[in-house]
């Protein structure tokens, strides 16, 4: 490979035999200015794409790389999940997405996420109990809420409760000690339904609902958000279950924004509520985890199956910024897995409670069938992702638009403290702090004000 640089000549990368042969793969860049050559070792994974390791690239030959985005860029070494972007597979500790989504739980997930291995039953047990016993947040951090106004953003109010955690458990925050990060992985995975479901019963004017221990994580999550202390609350096995689905397929997925932040905040040894609170931010983006939230509200906008041409034309419009929502991915160039077993979620939710003529769903079927034909999205390999059927789900089960996103932030926390915790554990982690191309001025002297042209 040769990569011209008009500054500096060019620099030539090539395999490096000899060191393939001596079993410790290379390749050597050759710079094409001065002709000095630097070995790179290539470093080989379980599976996926080997990688050029080129943390001593500038120290050697004075270069830094340029990779704006990341998207050719391994940034940690991980043991957690696994994509093949190409294939449309996805694997948690080895494991497919599919047969987690439909033989496991999400308190199993989480487990196997944290620790590496499907818990037995006995680990299952205790864990489920550490979970269940630290849901209640402290009192004061209820208190918290009413600072906001009630027509805030539930992701702000977030933002802000899941940073403050920092202020009230400090017996969880020294990240040296396993114990206290154990603690706080815990804390966050239990904590956060509480926080998601108070930062919408605030919004709506109604009391917060304490957690209750008989019932499951997600038939909690169902009855601190829709319950209230006036009527018993029933569950419904469809709706916990289609819930725990969902917060599996949203558990964790490789290095994307969100968790890329979690290890950046982390790299400083900032605390673990701090990290994810950071996490929460990055998520809400539209391009990122608020995308659930603009796939029904583009849904909304194009209203009938008759005008969806004239959004799919403006999708494909270079002058337009529209781009179909809950289509593409960075890493998926095939059907996103987690799409699938969405889809047929959504169809069991509506199903199960009598919703036959949801008028948002034959639009999204036959905007998936368009654009799964026309030549634009075929050629770019844009399928529908996550957030494309999630959507019509969570608003067949009766959550606002506004709080779908605080719903992923709620099952992807595990993604990211496991993955927080896996660098904080991993002896070569260093404070993240890429380099840049500088294309401003140079070195130019002050020029006082009344000077100034
Ligand atoms: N509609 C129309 N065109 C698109 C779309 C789209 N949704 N997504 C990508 N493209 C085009 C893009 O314009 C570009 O075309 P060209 O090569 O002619 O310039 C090409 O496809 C490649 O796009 P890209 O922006 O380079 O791809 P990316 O990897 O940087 O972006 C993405 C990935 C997810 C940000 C993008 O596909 C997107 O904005 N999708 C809509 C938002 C969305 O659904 N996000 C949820 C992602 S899944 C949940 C999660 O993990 O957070």
């Amino acid at each position: 490979m040769t990569l011209a640089n008009p500054r500096t000549g060019q620099i030539r990368m090539s395999a490096d035999t000899s060191a393939a042969k001596s079993g410790n793969p290379a390749v050597t860049l050759t710079d094409g200015a001065t002709g000095k050559t630097f070995q790179l070792p290539v470093l080989k994974g379980t599976t996926g794409p080997d990688v050029v390791d080129i943390r001593k690239l500038y120290g050697e030959s004075g270069y830094f790389t340029f990779d704006p985005g990341f998207t050719s860029t391994g940034a940690c070494e991980s043991k957690i999940t696994y994509i093949d972007g190409d294939a449309g597979i996805l694997l948690h500790r080895g494991y497919p997405i599919e047969q987690l989504a439909e033989k496991s739980d999400f308190m199993e997930v989480c487990y196997l996420l944290l620790h590496g291995e499907l818990p037995t039953v006995s680990e299952k047990v205790e864990f489920e109990k550490n979970i269940t016993y630290h849901t209640m947040v402290h009192e004061q951090l209820a208190a918290f809420y009413r600072g906001f106004r009630r027509d805030a953003h539930p992701m702000a109010i977030m933002c802000g409760v899941v940073g403050a955690l920092s202020a009230f458990y400090h017996d969880s925050t020294d990240i040296e000690d396993p114990q206290q990060r154990m603690i706080a992985s815990h804390r966050l995975i239990a904590k956060m339904p509480t926080i998601a479901a108070m930062a919408y019963k605030y919004s709506i004017g109604q009391p917060f609902m304490y957690p209750k221990n008989e019932l499951s994580y997600a038939e909690n999550f169902l009855y601190m958000t829709f319950g209230v202390p006036c009527e018993p609350w029933k569950p419904n096995p469809i709706l916990s279950k289609a819930m725990d689905k969902i917060f599996i397929l949203h558990a964790d997925h490789e290095q994307n924004a969100s968790t890329s932040t979690v290890r950046t905040a982390g790299s400083s040894g900032a605390n673990p509520f701090a990290c994810i609170a950071a996490g929460i931010a990055s998520l809400w983006g539209p391009a990122h985890g608020g995308a659930n939230e603009a796939v029904l509200k583009m849904l909304k906008e194009i209203g009938h199956k008759d005008r969806i041409p004239e959004f799919v034309k403006r999708a494909k419009d270079k002058n337009d910024s529209f781009r179909l929502m809950g289509f593409g991915h960075r890493v998926y160039k095939n059907y996103d897995p987690r799409a699938k077993v969405m889809q047929q979620t959504c169809y069991e939710v509506l199903d199960s409670l009598g919703i036959k003529n949801e008028p948002l769903l034959p639009i999204a079927m036959e905007l998936e069938r368009i654009a799964l034909e026309d030549e634009y999205f075929v050629e770019r390999k844009l399928y529908p992702n996550v957030d494309f059927y999630s959507g019509i789900i969570l608003k067949a089960m009766n959550f606002p638009t506004s709080m779908f996103t605080a719903l992923f932030a709620l099952a992807r926390t595990v993604g990211w403290i496991s993955q927080w915790k896996e660098m904080i554990e991993d002896p070569t982690q260093k404070i993240s702090r890429p380099r840049q191309l500088y294309t401003g001025y140079t070195g130019r002297d002050y020029v006082p004000v009344e000077a100034r042209g």
